[in-house]
């Protein structure tokens, strides 16, 4: 079993630049399927959660290669419309497959989507939405059969601002009969960079980015090219890492507009931070606590931060007081990051994490991908060595994290 070995302590500074957003790639690998050409989509992480992505469209019949970090995309021979349970259970997120499917074929089969670590991972508003639009979805044996004669657009306003719902929708709506309303969308910035692969097939999407997001139906979308957006997650990962470790480091080809509350969150502790277009400079000497941190839709603070930013909290001055809002069970890291000799108390959706001067090194378990980035910030803020099992889990959605940590000068080693 691969796992990271990292020997902590030492303030990490230099440069490094960050990876394209994995919760950007994956919704624009499932729009692939509406276009009747081929995709050239650049700045793509070469992580597992995209090789996933790829084995999906693979299996459905579509021509998938790729040079470095570009993919080239044709769903012209998809006629399969049925995503294997296996994979489906390898990333819940394949369930952002269906709205495209059902574009192209008016028909798909899945089985409920997998991964679920951070507590049950429900998907009502996804069907609920496209029931609207005209589809039958009978449910058998843990498979969804979902049939449409045509997509009808609709107005769909959603009880609370899911990303994937809204990227669904998005999808099953391009190609529909007449417009699509969606109100309380998710305003997350890879919902604005799928509405920008949409419009460059020829779609006619606006809003995205807003708590309302229309879509006018089109008879057709062509191939295009684009480039992803910039991981705003890995850049709070990382900020947190030169943090914990009183460091200083420039991180380029990020997007700091996309990060502002956890920015703001970083200066309120004491970080110096230089935000240009696309490109942040931080450095820290002290670090206190940010008193309270409250997990919101974006533009707050990012639920897929919490975990990272808690790393970081664990060495700050003072009581931290976190409120994860999204999700029923994000805090699976905790105990992880007690074995190091973090002080923090659990309470439900509350954790009250108190500072302390050092941690320690210690073997830990990843638990999920945000709660494994957790762990190597905890890990690199230690005295002595610290040992990181089922980094599978942060390979999911961080691209060689001992790389780049490398040349920020962290003594850290992936054992195999
Ligand atoms: C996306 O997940 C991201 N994943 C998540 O990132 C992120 O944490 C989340 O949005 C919130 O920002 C991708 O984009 C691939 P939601 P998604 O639908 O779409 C409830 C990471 O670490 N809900 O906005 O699944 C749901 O249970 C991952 O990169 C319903 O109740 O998130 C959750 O409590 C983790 N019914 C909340 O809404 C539904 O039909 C947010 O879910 C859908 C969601």
């Amino acid at each position: 079993m691969p796992k990271l070995r990292i020997e902590g302590g030492n303030s990490l500074c230099g440069v490094i630049d960050i990876q394209g957003a994995k919760n950007s790639i994956l919704p624009i690998m499932a729009a692939t399927l509406v276009a009747d050409g081929e995709c050239i989509i650049e700045n793509c992480p070469d992580i597992s959660d995209t090789h996933t992505a790829l084995e999906i469209l693979r299996t459905l019949g579509a021509l998938v290669k790729h040079r470095g970090r570009t993919v080239y995309v044709d769903c012209r021979n998809v006629i399969d419309y049925e995503i294997p349970d296996a994979l489906m259970r390898k990333m819940r997120s394949s369930v952002i497959f269906l709205g495209a499917l059902l574009t192209r074929h008016r028909k798909a089969v899945i089985s409920f989507p997998g991964g679920c670590e951070l507590g049950p991972r429900p998907i009502d508003l996804h069907l609920s939405a496209l029931e609207k639009m005209g589809v039958t979805i009978r449910e058998e044996f843990g498979s969804l059969y979902c049939t449409c004669p045509r997509l009808v657009g609709c107005e769909i306003p959603l009880s609370f601002p899911s990303v994937g719902a809204t990227e669904n929708i998005m999808l099953a709506a391009v190609r529909a009969k007449g417009v699509t309303v969606i109100t309380n969308a998710a305003r997350e910035p890879e919902i604005e960079d799928l509405q920008n692969f949409l419009n460059e097939m020829g779609a006619d999407v606006c809003g995205a980015g807003s708590s309302t997001v229309i879509v006018r139906g089109v008879d057709s979308l062509a191939g295009c090219s684009h480039r992803v957006i910039p991981d705003r997650i890995v850049t709070a990962t990382y900020l947190c890492a030169v943090a914990a470790t009183r460091g200083n480091a420039l991180l380029r080809k990020t997007c700091p507009r996309h990060n502002a509350a956890l920015l703001s969150a970083l200066r309120q502790c004491g970080c110096e931070i230089e935000a240009q277009e696309d490109y942040l400079r931080i450095a820290c000497d002290a670090l206190f606590s940010a008193r309270r941190i409250r997990t919101m839709p974006y533009p707050g603070f990012p639920t897929d931060a919490q975990a990272p930013f808690m790393g970081l909290m664990c060495v700050a001055k003072g009581s931290t007081v976190f409120v994860e809002t999204i999700f029923e069970n994000r805090y699976k890291h905790i105990s992880e990051l007690q074995r190091m000799g973090a002080r923090i108390t659990p309470e439900g959706r509350v954790a009250v994490v108190e500072g302390v001067p050092r941690l320690h090194g210690a073997s830990v378990c990843a638990t999920d991908l945000r709660g494994g980035a957790a762990l190597m910030i905890a890990a690199l803020a230690a005295d002595g060595i610290s040992e990181i099992t089922d980094i599978y889990h942060i390979d999911r959605g961080y691209e060689r994290p001992e790389w780049v940590l490398s040349q920020l000068g962290a003594r850290i080693s992936r054992i195999e």
